[in-house]
């Protein structure tokens, strides 16, 4: 008999407003919705995200999202909801957290409360008729993304042990953050790598920080500054190189930990995910690499449509939770800004 479970997913823990319909089919996830309200361009004027205007985009944003699925008034043929409850920015998740309590509780259907990072990590997870296996255990994820710079041990679903993390700044924040000083748009990752294309990776050694600390972890705000004096003492160089030469140092650190991770811990796959995954320098470093040095280790990075934030990956994280039946009560559930994924 085949299984099947429908779920409605919300995501508003940042700067989109994502919802998504994904139906469950045995082992495999085929995405029936997937909406996706971008507030870039209004952020863009800030060089950042700005937590309340965030907030009031999302409250725009999602009611006539919510029509555009075409669930009936009693939320016939949906089977669990599924939200991002943190962590995040505050005013932002309570947006989509406040409307999934109250479909929950009207429609009287079941609610999981899905981790934002766990989210990432389930991006990778075959949909439709990709032909891709999904990740054994145990799996390391090397979560990059504008707020966290992570190494995951993940033992199995839902386990997640920490083994390192940024000390300072995300690398996608990273990027961002020289992307402005370089005068390139916000976010800065796609900016930085497209205007790296054009120069030389190694025309200037920038710091690799942490590199001999002995522990798995990270820290990008050194480099930044590096970036910054090296500017303002060499005003000629072109900005082709300096981008370039900061993404080689940014992608050097992240793979450099994870090998290192590879080598303690053994995984059998290595999952990328997060907005930085979309680094095309990043995902094809990481690979080339894995195929020389451990051929038996599979990776795994998301279609690039699933790198950032999208609702997708909350519903096939969520599908996790409602089959171990990790309900939450609709009347009772906060968003979360801290919430970690371990313990440790
Ligand atoms: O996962 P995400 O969409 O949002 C958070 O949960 O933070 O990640 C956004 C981050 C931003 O910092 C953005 O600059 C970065 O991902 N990013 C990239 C690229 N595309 C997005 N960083 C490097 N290279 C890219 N191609
Ligand atoms: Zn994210």
């Amino acid at each position: 008999m085949t299984f099947l479970m429908r779920i409605l997913a919300i995501e508003s823990s940042c700067d989109e407003t994502a919802m998504a319909v994904v139906l469950k089919q045995d082992g495999n996830f085929i995405v029936e919705k997937n909406l996706l309200a971008t507030q870039i361009e209004m952020h863009k004027l800030y060089g950042g995200v700005v937590p309340e205007i965030a907030a009031r985009e999302h409250v725009t944003a999602i009611f006539p999202m919510l029509l555009a699925l075409n669930i009936d008034h009693e939320g016939n043929g949906i089977d669990a909801i599924a939200v991002t409850y943190g962590p995040g920015l505050v005013p932002a998740l309570r947006i989509g957290v406040e409307l999934a309590k109250t479909l929950a509780w009207v429609w009287q259907k079941p609610l999981v409360a899905v981790n934002h990072l766990e989210g990432h990590i389930y991006s990778v997870w075959s949909i439709e008729k990709s032909q891709i296996s999904n990740p054994t255990f145990p799996a390391l994820c090397l979560l990059v993304s504008g707020g966290h710079t992570e190494l995951i041990l993940m033992k199995d679903h839902g386990q997640y042990e920490m083994i390192g993390r940024t000390r300072d700044d995300a690398a996608g924040e990273a990027f961002d953050k020289v992307a402005q000083l370089l005068g390139l748009e916000y976010p800065g990752g796609p900016s930085i790598a497209k205007v790296a294309e054009g120069g030389n990776p190694n025309a200037i050694i920038f710091p690799r920080p942490m590199h001999d600390s002995g522990d798995f972890d990270f820290s990008f705000s050194g480099l930044k500054t590096a970036v910054r004096v090296y500017r303002d003492q060499h005003p000629e160089c072109s900005v082709e190189d300096i981008a370039a030469s900061f993404q080689q140092a940014v992608v050097d650190s992240l793979v450099d930990k994870t090998f290192a991770a590879v080598s303690q811990f053994h995984p059998r796959s290595v999952i990328l995910s997060g907005g930085v995954s979309a680094n095309q320098s990043l995902r094809s470093t990481l690979r080339d690499k894995l195929v020389d040095r451990f051929p038996d280790i599979a990776f795994h990075a998301p279609d690039l449509s699933l790198t950032g934030d999208n609702a997708v990956m909350i519903a096939i994280a969520g599908a996790q939770h409602v089959l171990k039946k990790d309900f939450v009560d609709p009347l009772t559930l906060e968003a979360d800004p801290n919430l970690k994924l371990a313990k440790n």
